[in-house]
């Protein structure tokens, strides 16, 4: 199967060729199946999520989907059995952006789900800072969906607080993006979700497209592997550990082990779950030297309550 790299090499060979300096073209129109419906009536929302913003936008456009009327389930994708995805009129993907593109660990579970030949799907992704490379992270969410079968129908990015830790929690996306989401972030979602629907009725669909953006070029960098390097001290502090596990469930690569306070270097994807989440401030990281302190600390600190859509209240999902 062709990676997303290859994809993009080949798409910028193509469009310098083609003299095309701005977007790097990628699945077209025609290379879709034919839509599976235009009356879909059961939705499936997967998110994933480590500082629970991209699954509040998942759970939103959920509770909106069954405002209408139609049937929702809405997963973490980590804990969704994929054979379940055949089961779908309308599959819809969000995720955070890391480090200028989509988790890693989530590329190798889209690659891996079962045909799901002429599924409308859509991406959405969550980002912390505007020049985080969001359009070209749903890109490769359609791209891997588009890759199985799946139709794409729409895409969207969401801005909201930066989870990215720094000592001080305050790099000028941090500070910019402290009140988000709000009332206007939420419109959005509501717009993308009504827009998602519409299309589908009309038979619409969307190309998955690349932008050639300086982030993307960054995006090829190990980032990971250079972050890591940067990173020291990554502990467990034993004293103030509860040992509620929450680490090891956000752990997406089972890499951390709160008992023997240790952290498996190789595995670890650098993702700051288990800082992020860590209600007892006893996940030890060091950035160049300083202590860096999680999410719930982070919020905690500068009495932030984040916004809930009022959709919210009365949903289940
Ligand atoms: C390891 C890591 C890397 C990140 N990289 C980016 C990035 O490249 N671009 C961006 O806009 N935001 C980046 N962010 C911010 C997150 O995308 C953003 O805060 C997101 O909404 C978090 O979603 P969640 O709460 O669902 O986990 C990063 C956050 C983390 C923890
Ligand atoms: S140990 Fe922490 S930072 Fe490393 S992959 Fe696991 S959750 Fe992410
Ligand atoms: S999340 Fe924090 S308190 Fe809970 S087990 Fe992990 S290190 Fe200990």
């Amino acid at each position: 199967m062709e990676t997303r790299r290859s994809f993009i090499k080949k798409s910028a060979i193509a469009g310098a060729a083609l003299c095309l300096p701005v977007s790097l073209a990628g699945k077209g129109f025609a290379d879709y199946p034919e839509l599976k419906t235009r009356n879909p009536k059961k939705v499936l929302v997967l998110w994933y999520s480590q500082t629970g913003q991209t699954r509040r936008y998942a759970r939103l456009i959920g509770c909106i989907f069954k405002e209408k009327g139609l049937t929702v389930d809405a997963f973490d994708m980590s804990k969704f059995d994929k054979k379940l995805l055949v089961n779908y009129d309308l599959i819809i993907v969000g995720t955070p952006v890391f480090y200028y593109d989509i988790p890693s660990n989530l590329i190798g579970w889209l690659e891996a789900i079962p045909s799901i030949n002429g599924t409308p799907v859509a991406a959405f992704v969550s980002f912390g800072g505007p020049e985080g490379n969001q359009h070209n992270a749903s890109s490769h969410i359609l791209k891997l969906l588009a890759d199985n079968g799946g139709v794409p129908v729409g895409r969207d990015a969401f801005r909201n607080i930066a989870s990215y830790p720094t000592p001080k929690w305050d790099s000028a996306n941090q500070n910019a993006g402290k009140h988000l989401p709000d009332a206007a972030t939420f419109d959005q979602v509501r717009r993308f979700t009504a827009d998602v629907l519409e299309r589908i009725r009309q038979g619409r669909t969307i190309p998955v497209v690349y932008e050639f953006a300086l982030r993307e070029i960054l995006s090829l960098l190990p980032l990971i592997w250079l972050n890591k390097k940067a990173v020291s001290r990554h502990t467990v502090d034993a004293a103030k550990c509860i040992g509620c596990q929450t680490c090891v469930e956000k752990c997406p690569v089972n890499a951390i082990d709160p008992a023997k306070q240790t952290v498996d270097q190789v595995k670890c994807l650098a993702c700051f779950g288990c800082l992020n989440n860590c209600p007892a401030d006893a996940v030890v990281m060091e950035y160049r030297g300083e202590r860096l302190y999680g999410f719930p600390e982070y919020l905690k600190r500068n009495k932030i309550k984040i916004m809930e859509p009022v959709e919210l209240k009365t949903c289940d999902l």
